[in-house]
């Protein structure tokens, strides 16, 4: 319950976009949508293909390979041909770091 992981630094975020990052040796995507941070797995469900090479707009995301498309609030699908959720990682911004939740 208290696996907390220290990821990023709060200045190192991106600005209404999404970047790559590995933390505790998982390719994780981070997203930012105005204040607020989201984070999930950044292998697509549906392929091989890296989320942070794709295109965020508003709370989705769309993959760079075939389109389909998550809201990165919940890792749940919104458009095909994704229909398997990405696993998505709570998020706390504590100070000046960025940190996850993985169990
Ligand atoms: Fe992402 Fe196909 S690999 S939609």
């Amino acid at each position: 319950q208290d696996n907390w992981v220290d990821a990023l630094a709060a200045e190192d975020l991106p600005s209404d976009d999404v970047m790559g990052l590995v933390v505790a040796g998982r390719d994780i995507a981070i997203y930012t949508v105005g204040a607020a941070v989201y984070a999930t797995d950044n292998i697509c469900t549906h392929g091989q293909a890296r989320l942070c090479d794709g295109f965020l707009e508003g709370h989705e995301i769309e993959c760079p390979l075939h389109q389909g498309k998550f809201d990165v609030r919940s890792g749940q699908p919104t458009c095909e041909p994704v229909s398997e959720a990405l696993r998505s990682y709570p998020v706390k911004v504590e100070g000046r770091r960025v940190y996850l939740r993985i169990d």
